[in-house]
């Protein structure tokens, strides 16, 4: 399709030629403007023309448009959507002239160059990046709906400059977002953390049937062993659905303790619970525990956003919370209810992916192995 002529507010969006040169090297040739982008700074205005020549306006694969101020009529910046083969989706990228910072123009072009993509293009997965310390551009591409993926990193195009980046993503209906694959069984150091299995009834009533462990969960204790029987034999089958996730803790050859998944949107967030037999409290374990659990779920499954959530009289479990770099997110008054024991007070914890990515650096270290 021909590169088309679009229109918002303030902007007209339309094809870049040979006669745009001088507007063009002007922010190209600016620093502040180049230095985040991977074409390195033009130095002469033949560069300039060069690019503008090798523009295909034809191209199904390429749109490149040229941003003009509709009160002004001058060339305040260009951008466009690329189509990438590899990642099978569009990219869209865009610059502006310095003087026209601020003032919500590349948002304003960045969204109908992506509106236009999704109606004329039918893209399902639009992606851009932006490195790291360039926090605007991150604003701008927030605000187009695009949400963080993964870090990574870019070069320039002559390999002047590398740019630790945020990728950045819109999936039509968040397929890509998530990759669930089920209750695989990770190692830590001192742990196995698998599915659970009919035959863990025994253990799972020595924790599940203690008042004291039960205490601030959700559920009364197990009054015996059936009991436990019968919810092994429930979550043996639900180990099966891979957007379940339930963690048997065994150390040494014994179930002491679960970690799951208690609440979950399948594709954005998911909200753990844990529990653990009374003699293996104060120990770390459920740290060791939650940071495979989280380290896995954040980058296997790819979920964006880990809360989790403990009565305030029950401080243990918030340590492991901030052990595990999450932060506070606020209390809900008389959010637990439980027959027996009354009400009580809710701090919610929570972590990002990113934030968890960027604290761990990117591959380095795993607080798992894979079994
Ligand atoms: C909450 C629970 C999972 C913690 O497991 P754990 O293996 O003992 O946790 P860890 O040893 O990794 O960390 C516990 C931390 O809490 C601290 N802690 C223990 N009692 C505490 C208290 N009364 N006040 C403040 N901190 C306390 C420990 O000192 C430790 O922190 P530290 O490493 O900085 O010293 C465990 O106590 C449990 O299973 N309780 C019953 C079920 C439950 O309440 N689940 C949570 C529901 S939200």
């Amino acid at each position: 399709m021909y590169t088309p002529i679009l229109e918002t507010e303030r902007l007209i969006l339309r094809p870049l030629c040979v006669e745009d040169a001088p507007s063009v090297f002007a922010w190209a040739s600016d620093e502040r403007v180049a230095k985040y982008m991977t074409y390195p700074k033009h130095e002469t205005i033949d560069t300039t023309l060069e690019w503008l020549r090798s523009i295909d306006h034809s191209s199904d694969a390429d749109y490149d448009f040229g941003f003009v101020e509709k009160t002004s009529g001058e060339l305040i910046g260009s951008g466009g959507v690329y189509w990438e083969t590899d990642r099978q989706q569009w990219r869209v990228g865009y610059n502006l002239r310095h003087q026209s910072w601020g003032k919500g123009y590349a948002t304003e072009a960045a969204q109908e160059m992506i509106r236009f993509a999704k109606a004329e293009l039918n893209a399902v997965k639009i992606g851009s990046c932006h490195a790291v310390e360039n926090t605007a551009s991150g604003h701008v591409l927030e605000k187009c709906g695009l949400v963080f993926h993964h870090y990574s990193t870019y070069q320039k195009f002559d390999g002047s400059a590398t740019f630790r980046c945020r990728e950045v993503l819109w999936t039509k209906d968040g397929e890509e977002l998530t990759h669930h694959k089920g209750t695989q069984m990770l190692r830590t150091e001192r742990l196995l953390l698998r599915p659970f299995r009919s035959t863990d009834a025994e253990d799972i009533f020595r924790f599940a049937g203690n008042p004291k462990v039960t205490r601030y969960l959700s559920y009364q204790p197990h009054q015996s062993i059936e009991e436990s029987a019968r919810i092994a034999a429930f979550w043996e089958q639900e180990s099966k659905e891979t957007d379940k996730y339930n963690w048997a803790i065994e150390l040494d050859g014994t179930v002491i303790g679960s970690i799951n998944v208690v609440q979950s949107d399948g594709l954005w967030d998911a909200g753990l619970g844990w529990q653990i037999d009374l003699p293996y409290w104060n120990q770390g374990i459920m740290t060791e525990a939650a940071r495979a659990v989280v380290d896995f779920l954040f980058r296997e499954v790819n979920f964006h956003r880990i809360y989790a959530a403990h009565n305030t009289r029950n401080p243990a479990s918030g340590r492991v919370m901030e052990k595990l770099g999450m932060r506070k997110e606020g209390v809900f008054r008389q959010h637990y209810f439980k027959a027996g024991f009354g009400t009580g007070d809710s701090q919610k914890y929570g972590i990002l992916k990113e934030e968890w990515l960027d604290w761990k650096g990117t591959e380095q270290e795993r607080f798992y192995a894979l079994c």
